[in-house]
């Protein structure tokens, strides 16, 4: 008898204990997979996590050496505000659970193993003001459901493998600061709705496919201060209305584009030509090798600005 009431008290501190230690945050059970904790770990205490009554609200991790997917189950989170997920090991797509965080103001991911496509879904963020997917591995198109984020300030997609054409609905998000989608195989004409986007500073689409003339629409973007069309297909002449912009204009290495200097002499081009095909080669061959060290260069540098610049409390902006 006395064995057995012994056995019961065993069994119930047991219990109790097992719920003692359950009584952490539920929320925490997805986070503490990236952050590689116990499941009953209470990450709200965690440097890069932000809680507000019980609820995650800012996941600000940099550098983190969980390797694995973006677990999907971070789209229940209904209350997070901020997402900062930068590590070489996040592996797989942006999950289009993420379309349910209705609250998310600043969405920031970054990693070379981050494949597939931007989900349909983050076109429903409507608070949304950042969208950054810098340096990752995205394929696919910009959906055109992204013209729905009229608060978004930074769209950045620089570095990825998109491609397709630009939606004109872009030209909706009337608070855009910073666009900026360098570096990619995106095609077609750049839509002159660009041009409505009037509070514009930054627009950087150079290094891709673009074809088609300039739109002179962009010369209504009188607060643009930095304009990137460098390594592109674009054809014409630069319209008057865009060289009257006070703007840095990066044009390079737009074979068709008609500028004064290739006005100049046919001879001349002639002469370039036959020189370049010579050594083209050589150029080519050394291009590619440098292109790689300085983009991986650049990179370095900017995940180390990252890292210095932020804190939880003052995330910082997606640096470029
Ligand atoms: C503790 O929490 C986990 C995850 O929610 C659950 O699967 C488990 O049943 C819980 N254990 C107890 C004793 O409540
Ligand atoms: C990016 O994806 C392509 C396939 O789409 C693959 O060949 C390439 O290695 C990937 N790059 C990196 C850095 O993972
Ligand atoms: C968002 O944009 C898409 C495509 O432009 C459109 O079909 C859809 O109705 C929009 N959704 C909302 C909720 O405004
Ligand atoms: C870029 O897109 C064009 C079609 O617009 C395609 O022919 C080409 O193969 C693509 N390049 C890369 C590197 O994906
Ligand atoms: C945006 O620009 C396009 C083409 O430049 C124009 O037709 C359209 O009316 C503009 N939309 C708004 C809302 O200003
Ligand atoms: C631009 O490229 C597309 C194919 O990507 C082609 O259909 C179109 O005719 C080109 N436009 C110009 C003006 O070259
Ligand atoms: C934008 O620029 C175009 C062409 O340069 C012009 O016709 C149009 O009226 C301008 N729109 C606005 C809203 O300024
Ligand atoms: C650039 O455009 C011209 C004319 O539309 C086309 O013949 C050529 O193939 C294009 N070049 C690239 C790299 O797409």
């Amino acid at each position: 008898m006395e064995i057995l009431n012994l056995i019961i008290i065993f069994i119930t501190i047991s219990i109790k204990n097992i719920y003692a230690q359950n009584n952490s945050n539920e929320e925490c059970i997805y986070i503490n997979k990236i952050l590689k904790k116990e499941p009953s770990y209470d990450c709200c205490h965690y440097d890069g996590i932000t809680c507000l009554n019980g609820h995650v609200t800012i996941i600000y991790l940099f550098d983190i050496s969980y390797s694995g997917s973006i677990p999907i189950e971070l789209g229940n989170l209904i209350n997070l505000e901020n997402i900062y997920l930068l590590g070489a090991n996040l592996i797989g797509p942006i999950p289009s659970e993420l379309g349910k965080l209705s609250n998310l103001v600043n969405l920031n991911i970054q990693g070379f193993n981050i494949n597939g496509p931007i989900p349909n879904e983050l076109g429903s963020l409507f608070k949304l003001e950042r969208l950054c997917f810098l340096n990752t591995n995205l394929t696919g198109s910009i959906p055109s459901s992204l013209g729905n984020l009229t608060k978004l300030k930074e769209l950045k997609l620089s570095n990825n493998q998109l491609s397709g054409v630009i939606p004109s609905g872009l030209g909706n998000l009337l608070n855009l600061k910073s666009l900026e989608i360098q570096e990619n195989n995106f095609s077609g004409n750049i839509p002159p709705e660009l041009g409505n986007l009037s509070n514009l500073k930054i627009l950087e689409i150079n290094g891709n496919n673009f074809n088609g003339t300039i739109p002179p629409e962009l010369g209504n973007l009188s607060n643009l201060e930095i304009l990137y069309l460098s390594r592109n297909n674009l054809s014409g002449s630069i319209p008057k209305e865009i060289k009257k912009l006070n703007t840095k204009l990066h044009i390079s290495n737009n074979p068709l584009l008609e500028t004064e200097s290739n006005n100049n002499s046919v001879l001349i081009i002639l002469f370039i030509g036959v020189i370049f095909l010579i050594l083209a080669t050589g150029i080519i061959i050394s291009y590619k090798k440098t292109k790689k060290k300085i983009i991986e260069e650049e990179i370095a540098n900017r995940n180390k600005n990252i890292i210095s610049f932020g804190s939880k409390n003052h995330p910082p902006v997606c640096i470029t």
